[in-house]
């Protein structure tokens, strides 16, 4: 079995700068990556910017800018952004780069040199706003909608050339039948069975009628449709046509994570032209939910659009990472509001995690210099500390092999208060008091061991937390280097490490 690890997360529309949205599938898959280098896997992390396309050439021309000049600025956005909420990816593709034309017009010309793509004429409706044609009920459908909800939608009439997705309507069903894992969660999944079950129609991939795309080498005259172009990213990364080995290390994916809004494109188009192609397909597309802004739908217009700097600059960016992957469970939508990012502080964070580390380490510093001593004379309490700790770590590596981030995050603070619950019950200031040395130390070693498990398991949520707790606790080795060796058993804190308390983690609001 590979132990390479592939996860992307889908490339972003320069046309407007970064929102919540973009950071949540970002941190995510940040998060998944981090956990699987955690568990010692070669992992490949890909983001990007998607840069071709009408709606960027248009609003780039309502700027008075070449549509290159805008993508250049927003870019920077982006690839600050990530650098800002601490993403560990490991390349940024950017749509109008060579290596990504190459690749395009290479699938394309497989693709068409297999018999599925022909010329044809498209007439029918344009969505603009979201890249994609549309059917004639969708169009009506969308005209009932009042005006500022009403995508901009066009007539279109003009060559193009097509990909017969209708002949991948059996081939594609077939192949969600037989791959469970390949839609994920089990209700998107059906959405895209039935929706498939109504019948495909031939895709248009080209466009003629404007300039901002990949040319194709073939017909210079046809750009290629933004959505193959920009599906396409996901193997020019990975170093298709020509980089044979890093393409058979990584692909096929193990994960594209993506929005709820966008999974059609992933689980219909994309498989249907990598089959075509003669390609593998992805092992799993993941649909997460979205966010409304305190009960709202997040809308320029409505004028409350969460800018992912401001949250992390007012929060602190492990606050932000951590609530955005606790509220919800990732797959359903949820809401955003400032009075449940504070209960989160205050309540797990401040409380929960900060007031375990904080007190642990006091007391360490307090009762034995901040030397951490060994435990004896293990008592039935102590086992079950002890034993709450595994089983969590089993608990945490299923959910989060599951996807289900906020699971592993519960189990984790479960852990918390059973070790905050373990200190209130056997009172270790009374011990002190009373002389019980043996007793404290013994204590104080299964809280400090609990914690050293703990920051692991939060490593890949909380980076920088986990990083602090880790130095925190006077370990000299790296978290990150430690890894899932660190997970394998208790009683791996060493003897004689000497603590630091320091400041508190997390300040209450
Ligand atoms: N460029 C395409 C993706 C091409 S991938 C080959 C695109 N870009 S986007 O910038 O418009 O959106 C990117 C992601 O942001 C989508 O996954 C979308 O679901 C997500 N979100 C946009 N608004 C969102 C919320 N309010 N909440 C959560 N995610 C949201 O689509």
């Amino acid at each position: 079995m590979s132990k390479s690890f592939y996860i992307t997360t889908p490339i972003y529309y320069v046309n407007d700068v970064p929102h919540i949205g973009h950071a949540y599938t970002t941190i995510a898959a940040d998060v998944m990556a981090r956990y699987k280098k955690l568990c010692g896997q070669k992992v490949f992390f890909l983001t990007g910017t998607d840069e071709h396309g009408q709606k960027i050439e248009r609003t780039a021309s309502e700027a008075g800018k070449k549509p290159i000049e805008l993508a250049d600025e927003v870019v920077v956005r982006f690839a600050d952004l990530w650098k800002v909420l601490n993403i560990s990816n490991d390349d940024f593709i950017r749509t109008t780069e060579k290596r990504h034309n190459i690749a395009v017009n290479e699938i394309f010309r497989v693709i068409q040199d297999n018999g599925d793509i022909y010329l044809g004429e498209y007439e029918g409706w344009y969505d603009v706003r979201d890249e994609a044609y549309i059917t004639d009920t969708q169009y009506e459908e969308f005209m009932e909608l009042p005006e500022p909800k009403r995508p901009i939608i066009e007539r279109v009439k003009e060559k193009s050339y097509f990909f017969k997705l209708s002949e991948y309507q059996d081939k594609l069903l077939d192949y969600y039948k037989n791959n469970p894992d390949f839609i994920k969660p089990a209700n998107r999944r059906n959405e895209v069975i039935s929706f498939v079950e109504g019948g495909l129609r031939d895709l248009s991939i080209s466009r003629t009628t404007f300039s901002w795309g990949i040319p194709i080498d073939c017909d210079k005259e046809h750009v290629i449709y933004v959505w193959f172009d920009a599906l396409t990213n996901y193997i020019t990364a990975v170093g298709y046509p020509n980089n044979t080995e890093m393409l058979n290390e990584y692909w096929p994916a193990d994960y594209h994570f993506v929005g709820k809004d966008i999974l059609r494109f992933h689980t219909v188009y994309w498989p249907a032209f990598l089959m075509s192609a003669g390609l593998a397909l992805p092992k799993t597309v993941f649909a997460h939910g979205w966010w409304t802004i305190e009960g709202e739908k997040m809308s320029k217009s409505l004028g409350n659009v969460i800018d992912p700097y401001k949250i992390a600059e007012e929060f602190g960016v492990d606050v932000f990472r951590y609530f955005l992957l606790r509220e919800i469970p990732f797959g359903q939508d949820g809401d955003f509001s400032r009075d449940s990012v504070v209960g989160r502080i205050n309540g797990d964070l401040a409380n929960g995690l900060g007031n375990l580390v904080s007190r642990s380490l006091g007391m360490v510093e307090k009762y034995f210099d901040g030397v951490v001593l060994s435990a004896n004379e293990i008592e039935s309490i102590d086992k079950s500390v002890a034993n709450k700790a595994l089983q969590t770590v089993d608990e945490y590596k299923n959910h989060m092999d599951e996807v289900a981030f906020s699971k592993a995050l519960f189990s984790i603070w479960e852990l918390i208060a059973f070790v905050n619950k373990y200190i209130d019950d056997s009172a270790p200031w009374t011990l002190a008091k009373g002389g019980q040395t043996q007793r404290l130390s013994t204590i104080l070693y299964n809280c400090c061991e609990s914690i050293r498990i703990i920051s692991i398991l939060v490593y890949p949520f909380m980076p920088a937390t986990a990083t602090d707790i880790w130095e925190k606790l006077g370990n000299d080795s790296a978290i990150e280097k430690v890894g899932e060796e660190g997970l394998k058993g208790w009683g791996l804190l060493k003897q004689g490490l000497k603590v630091v308390k320091g400041s508190n983690l997390f300040n209450r609001i």
